[in-house]
């Protein structure tokens, strides 16, 4: 039997790299999943592939940066499906730049989607699960989330090393009522992250990571599925993974 059957994740940040491709692995375990992001046809896609595989699967358009639209995903999860059981909070974005090109709103961005959005979603996921008996809770965090190094990613670091923060509290607070979290900590990923950073500077000093063998979605999304299909007793609470070849 498949090892998700009868659970329900919602994924944000579903329409492209790893939250596609963890959208796709959950759904191959058995789990009813309810993809987000803005981009709506890049979610049809996603939901027919899911279909024509015989998954079940919802596409909920959604700006995980207003309270009211992250918590109506949780709630068309909860209506449609009946359960919450595994939150994914992969939404982000990396908009890299050293601080002193008066970039503010680029850095607020990333604190919107990046922490913001991952509280929202958080925030409403936890009262499902603590009404349902239990839960788990993956943040898709970062390398950067564990070190700051010089190639512009001191704001985007911050953001993740919130999430960090965040997510070791909420293991804390929420054990008592079975939710397990983990923290997801890739290093580079083929993905379009990278393709939206604006700050030429930043777009070279990540230009021979890039040159490397990297990771690709499907190895991150392996990693959470191992994480949320662990017996109850065990919770896999940090999963750091890089390239081979990426030296920091
Ligand atoms: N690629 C890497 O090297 C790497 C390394 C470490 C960590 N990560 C983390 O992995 C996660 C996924 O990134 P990715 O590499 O897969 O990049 P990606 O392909 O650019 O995916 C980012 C996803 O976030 C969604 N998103 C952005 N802003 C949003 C918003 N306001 N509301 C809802 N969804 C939003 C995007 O969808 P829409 O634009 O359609 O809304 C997209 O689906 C991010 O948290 C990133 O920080 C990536």
């Amino acid at each position: 039997m498949a090892k998700l059957e009868g659970k329900v994740a919602v994924v944000t940040g579903a329409s492209s790299g790893i939250g596609e491709a963890t959208a796709e692995a959950l759904a191959a375990e058995g789990a009813a999943v309810v993809v987000a992001a803005r981009r709506e046809d890049r979610l049809t896609d996603l939901v027919e592939r899911i279909r024509d595989d015989g998954g079940r699967v919802l596409a909920a358009v959604c700006d995980v940066t207003e309270e009211s639209g992250a918590h109506g995903l949780i709630r068309k999860a909860e209506e449609e499906f009946g359960s919450v059981d595994i939150l994914v909070n992969n939404a982000g974005v990396m908009l890299l730049s050293n601080v002193g090109k008066s970039l503010s709103e680029e850095w607020r961005q990333m604190f919107d989607v990046n922490v913001m959005g991952l509280l929202y979603a958080t925030d409403a996921a936890i009262e499902v699960m603590k009404r349902r008996g239990g839960g788990h809770l993956v943040n898709v965090s970062s390398l950067a989330g564990k070190k700051v190094t010089r190639d512009s990613s001191g704001v985007y670091a911050g953001s993740k090393h919130a999430v960090g923060a965040i997510s070791e509290g909420l293991r804390q607070e929420l054990l008592a009522d079975g939710i397990r979290v983990t923290v997801i900590e890739p290093g580079a990923v083929e993905t379009e992250l990278a393709t939206h950073i604006t700050d030429e500077e930043a777009r070279e000093s990540l230009g021979g990571l890039l040159q490397l063998e990297i990771l690709q979605a499907e190895d991150i999304a392996s990693a959470i599925v191992y994480a949320v299909t662990q017996p109850p007793r065990v919770s896999v609470n940090e999963i750091l993974i890089r390239p081979t070849q990426q030296p920091v």
